[in-house]
């Protein structure tokens, strides 16, 4: 059976949402790929299908039901094998060698978290592991949810022709992509660098290497710190 993503939320209507269109939709229109978005507040069990409450030790907000979010997930019959993620900007950030572990796998569940937060007690008894898109603050966890099943579906087979596939290189040899060009040769008094239209392919490729290197030095210093220092050439000086 296909990857499946199935997410639980307050707002169902929001998926696939963008992933309904272009490179994802195509996918999921030819069934490569499935979505099933669950509603929490159909498990809710009062008369006014409440789903949230005040906090414990009081605060500000409203914090969602441990039992209503423990019923719609045990409702959901999701396989053990299964992972099942919380979106949650307090998670481990997203990293692209997660990403294709989950697009390996048959797909997780996904709960989107709203309000101040969900009853921890349902966290630590469904075993939910909690996922942060980045260090940044959403109104929920649907956009962040949309984002991971993005970055997993065009990992799928099939999923993107073979042209584009290879372009994971760029993050998983650890450094940022390199500048792109295409025509026209000159684009407002900027020409396209020399080496590009040079057909030089060696030399292209150390230009691309060298780029890539420059770029992850100045803006991701994280990143940089985890590349190996390259050995001195027999001259004892880099290039
Ligand atoms: N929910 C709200 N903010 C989030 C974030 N940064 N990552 C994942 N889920 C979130």
């Amino acid at each position: 059976s296909p990857w499946r993503a199935t997410v639980l939320t307050l707002f169902p209507e929001m998926f696939p949402g963008p992933l309904g269109v272009s490179l994802a939709g195509r996918a999921l229109a030819s069934g490569l790929w499935e979505i099933e978005a669950r509603d929490i507040r159909a498990s809710a069990t009062d008369r006014h299908r409440s789903v949230d409450d005040t906090p414990a030790g009081g605060g500000p907000g409203m914090v969602l039901r441990a039992d209503v979010l423990a019923a719609a997930i045990d409702a959901a019959g999701i396989a053990p094998e299964r992972p099942r993620l919380l979106m949650s900007p307090r998670g481990r950030p997203l990293t692209q060698a997660r990403v294709a572990e989950l697009a390996q796998g048959p797909g997780p569940l996904i709960v989107c978290g709203r309000f101040e937060g969900i009853d921890q007690r349902v966290i630590d008894g469904r075993g939910l592991e909690e996922v942060s898109i980045g260090d940044y603050v959403l109104s929920g966890g649907e956009i962040a949810a949309l984002a991971l099943i993005d970055a997993c579906v065009r990992l799928l087979p099939g999923v993107m022709g073979k042209e584009a596939s290879g372009t994971e290189e760029s993050f998983s040899d650890g450094l940022l992509e390199y500048p792109q060009y295409t025509r026209p040769q000159l684009f407002e008094g900027a020409p396209i660098p020399e080496i590009l239209t040079s057909g030089d392919h060696a030399k292209v490729a150390s230009w691309r290497r060298a780029q890539s290197e420059a770029l992850t030095a100045a803006r991701r210093p994280d990143l940089w710190a985890q590349i190996p220092p390259k050995p001195p050439n027999r001259a004892g000086r880099q290039k």
